[in-house]
């Protein structure tokens, strides 16, 4: 039945997106650009701490991703770390919290 593919590929792809969703190449650039700059301001143009503590691999290795995640999107009330819902998505953060984890990339822009 060659007419049925298609139909099928409609209803199974935004679910496989939802479920493992990764941002876009393109957007993947400006999470970077945007850690590199606006997180590096308080965290370390290295990310190796500053006003913020270090974001660095061997830091962020330890610590649950669900709390960073929660921490990024939300921030840490009484602290200067802000929430970054208005600008990030769940899954934007957690590739943020995946990258922080395993050093995070240069921006090449
Ligand atoms: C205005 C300053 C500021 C900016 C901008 C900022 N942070 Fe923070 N952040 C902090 C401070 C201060 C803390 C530590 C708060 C505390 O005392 O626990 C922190 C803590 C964190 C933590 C928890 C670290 C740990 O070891 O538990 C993470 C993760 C984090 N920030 C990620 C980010 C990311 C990602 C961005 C950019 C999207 C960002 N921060 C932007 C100030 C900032």
């Amino acid at each position: 039945m060659p007419g049925k593919m298609p139909c099928l590929m409609l209803m199974v792809l935004p679910l496989a997106a939802a479920a493992d969703a990764v941002p876009p190449p393109a957007r993947q650039a400006e999470l970077v650009s945007l850690v590199r700059q606006e997180c590096g301001f308080c965290h370390g143009l290295r990310l190796t701490g500053g006003l913020g503590t270090p974001l660095t691999a061997a830091a962020m290795r330890e610590r649950p991703a669900e709390t960073m995640v929660a921490v990024i999107l939300h921030g840490i009330p009484g602290t200067a770390m802000p929430g970054w819902q208005p600008f990030l998505g769940e899954e934007e953060a957690a590739w943020i919290v995946d990258r922080l984890k395993e050093g995070f990339p240069d921006d090449r822009r």
